[in-house]
C-alpha cells in the first residue's frame, strides 16, 4: 500500500471552471455523422433524421460544446453544400478522407441537433481552401438577424432565429503535410488576422480560436505559435491545441501518464502566447482552446492516403479499456488544473471515431469505458478549481521522468458549497490511500465516492455488456472531523463528492 495526502481549502484557487472544457466534436468523419448521430431509417431517429438513443447518451455524457464539421475534413469544405432541400444537395470528395459526402447533414441540421442534445454548436471554417469571404458569408448565414441575402436563406430554410453561434475556429491543423490547403506559419497567421478581423465586423460578440500546432510533437511546435500569433493576436481570443495520446509502443505506466504530456504541452502554449502578448505590450491574455484530445490508438491507423474511396465506412472506431479511461479521466484532471487559461477543450470525437459513444448502423448505441470519467466531470467539476498540493511518491517512465503516482484535482461551487475531488492512481500494481486535509470543509458530510477500475485492466464495455465497467461505490471513503480518506484500487478514476451537511438531499 502507498499513501498520498492532500490539502482541500477554498482559499487555494488557481481558477473558475470554463464550462466549455467539457466539450466533444462531430466531424463528418468515418461514422461519427452518418450512423452515429445521424441515421434516419433507424428506429429511434426524429423527423430531422437524427438518432434518438444517440440524443438520449449525449445528454448523459453532457458535452456543454460541440465542434464541427471538422477537423481535417473542413479544410476542403464548401458549408453552402449542406443547406437547402436535401434532395438537391450535391455529392462531393471529401478529400481529407478519402469520402463521399453526402452533405445531407449541414449546419442547420447541425445546430437542430445541438439544440435537441442540450449543447452549444461550435464551427470551425474552411481557411484550408478557401478564405475571408466564405468564413464571412458563412458567419453572416448564420449569425445575422435578416435582411440579407444570406441571412434572409436561414430564414427560408426555417431558421428564423439566427444560430448565435458564439465560438469559431480559424481553420483546422493549418501546420500539418496531411492537411488540403496547408500554409506556413506566418501564411496562416495574416490569413487568421483577415478573416478573424473581417468576422468581427459581422458579429463582434463571437470568440475566434487560431490553429495552434497539431501536436506538441510536431517539429514547428511553440515556433509555430510564435509567427501565427504575432500576426493575428489582437483579433482572436483563443490558440488551439491538440494533443492525442496513443497506447501503443508505450509501457502501461507510461501511457497513465499521459496526462503528463498535455501538461506540458499547455505549459508551453500558455509561455509562448505570453511571450507574444509581451512583445506587443498587450495586457490581453490569450485562452487555450484545447480542441481535440483523446486517447487514440493512432499508429493502427494507416493513414488516410491508404484508403479507397467510400461513403460513411467505420474509421478509427478505436474500442478502450479501464486504463484508457483512467487517461482520459487523468487528461481532464489536466485540463481543470490549467482552468486559469485552459478555457475551451473537446474530447474528440463524439461518436465511433475514437469516441465515447458507439453505434451499429440499424442496431444499438453503447457508452464505451471512457464515457464515465467524462460524464462524472462534466456533471460534477463546477466552480473553481482548487490546488490540492499532492505529497505522493514517483514512477519513473521513458517519456516523461519521474510521474506522481496520483494525478487528482478538486473544484468547489461557491454557490452550492459542493466540493469535489477528481483522482486517478496510476500505481499498475498497488493500491494508493489518500490522506486529505479537508478541515475548510468541516462542517461538510461524504455524499457520493465512486470508482472505476477491474481486475483486468484491458475489459471494455460492448452493447450487450454497458455495467461490467461503471463507476462503483467506494466503501472505503470516510470523511470524519474535516479529514477525508480513501483507498484507491491500481490504475482507477475516482469521485469524491462532499456537500454542507445542511444541503438538500438528492
Ligand atoms: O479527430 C481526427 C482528426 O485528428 C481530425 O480530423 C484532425 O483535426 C486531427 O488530426
Amino acid at each position: 500500500m502507498t499513501y498520498a495526502t492532500l490539502t482541500l481549502d477554498p482559499s487555494f484557487r488557481i481558477g473558475v471552471v470554463d464550462r466549455r472544457l467539457f466539450g466533444s466534436f462531430v466531424e463528418h468523419m468515418g461514422r461519427c455523422v452518418y450512423t452515429g448521430i445521424h441515421e434516419p431509417d433507424h428506429p429511434t431517429a426524429d423527423d430531422l433524421g437524427f438518432r434518438g438513443d444517440v440524443l438520449d447518451l449525449v445528454r448523459e455524457l453532457g458535452p456543454t460544446v460541440v465542434r464541427y464539421p471538422g477537423g481535417n475534413f473542413v479544410s476542403g469544405y464548401r458549408w453552402e453544400d449542406g443547406i437547402g432541400p436535401r434532395e438537391d444537395r450535391p455529392r462531393r470528395l471529401d478529400l481529407a478522407w478519402r469520402s463521399w459526402e453526402s452533405n445531407q447533414v449541414g449546419v442547420d441540421e447541425f445546430v437542430a441537433w445541438c439544440r435537441a442534445a442540450g449543447t452549444e454548436p461550435m464551427m470551425a471554417v474552411n481557411l484550408g481552401t478557401r478564405g475571408v469571404r466564405e468564413a464571412v458569408e458563412l458567419l453572416e448565414y448564420c449569425n445575422h438577424p435578416g435582411g440579407t441575402t444570406w441571412s434572409d436563406l436561414r430564414r427560408a430554410h426555417g431558421a428564423e432565429r439566427p444560430h448565435d453561434i458564439r465560438v469559431w475556429c480559424l481553420g483546422n491543423e493549418l501546420d500539418g503535410p496531411w492537411q488540403i490547403g496547408q500554409k506556413t506559419a506566418w501564411e496562416y497567421g495574416r490569413l487568421a488576422a483577415e478573416t478573424g478581423h473581417a468576422m468581427r465586423r459581422v458579429d463582434p460578440r463571437i470568440e475566434l480560436v487560431a490553429c495552434g500546432s497539431s501536436h506538441s510533437s510536431m517539429p514547428t511546435f511553440a515556433s509555430w505559435e510564435a509567427t501565427v500569433l504575432a500576426e493575428c493576436y489582437d483579433v482572436v481570443d483563443h490558440v488551439s491545441l491538440h494533443s492525442y495520446q496513443d497506447p501503443l509502443g508505450r509501457t502501461l505506466g507510461d501511457h497513465l501518464a499521459s496526462g503528463v504530456g498535455l501538461d506540458r504541452a499547455i505549459d508551453a502554449v500558455v509561455a509562448t502566447a505570453d511571450h507574444v502578448g509581451a512583445r506587443l505590450r498587450s495586457r490581453k491574455r490569450l485562452g487555450v482552446s484545447v480542441d481535440e484530445w483523446n486517447v487514440w490508438y493512432q499508429s493502427r491507423f494507416p493513414g488516410e492516403s491508404s484508403l479507397e474511396w467510400a461513403e460513411a465506412r467505420p474509421l478509427i472506431e478505436d474500442t478502450y479499456d479501464v486504463a484508457d479511461a483512467a487517461v482520459v479521466g487523468s487528461m481532464l484532471i489536466t485540463l481543470l488544473r490549467h482552468a486559469d487559461r485552459v478555457r475551451l477543450a473537446c474530447q474528440a470525437q463524439l461518436v465511433n471515431v475514437i469516441a465515447p459513444i458507439r453505434t451499429e448502423a440499424g442496431g444499438p448505441a453503447w457508452r464505451q469505458t471512457i464515457f464515465h470519467p467524462f460524464a462524472q466531470a462534466a456533471r460534477h467539476a463546477r466552480g473553481e478549481v482548487l490546488r490540492v498540493e499532492p505529497q505522493v511518491g514517483c514512477y519513473d517512465t521513458a517519456e516523461h521522468g519521474e510521474v506522481p503516482l496520483l494525478d487528482a484535482t478538486a473544484t468547489h461551487d461557491i454557490e452550492t458549497g459542493a466540493l469535489t475531488v477528481l483522482a486517478v492512481n496510476r500505481s499498475t500494481d498497488e493500491p494508493l490511500t489518500v490522506r486529505a486535509d479537508a478541515r475548510a470543509f468541516a462542517g461538510h458530510r461524504l455524499v457520493a465516492a465512486t470508482t472505476l477500475a477491474a481486475d483486468d485492466v484491458r475489459s471494455t464495455l460492448t452493447a450487450a455488456d454497458q455495467h461490467s465497467v461503471a463507476p462503483a461505490p467506494n466503501a472505503t471513503a470516510r470523511f470524519e472531523d474535516g479529514r477525508l480518506t480513501v483507498v484507491l484500487p491500481p490504475v482507477s478514476w475516482n469521485v469524491v463528492r462532499l456537500e454542507p451537511a445542511g444541503a438538500p438531499q438528492p
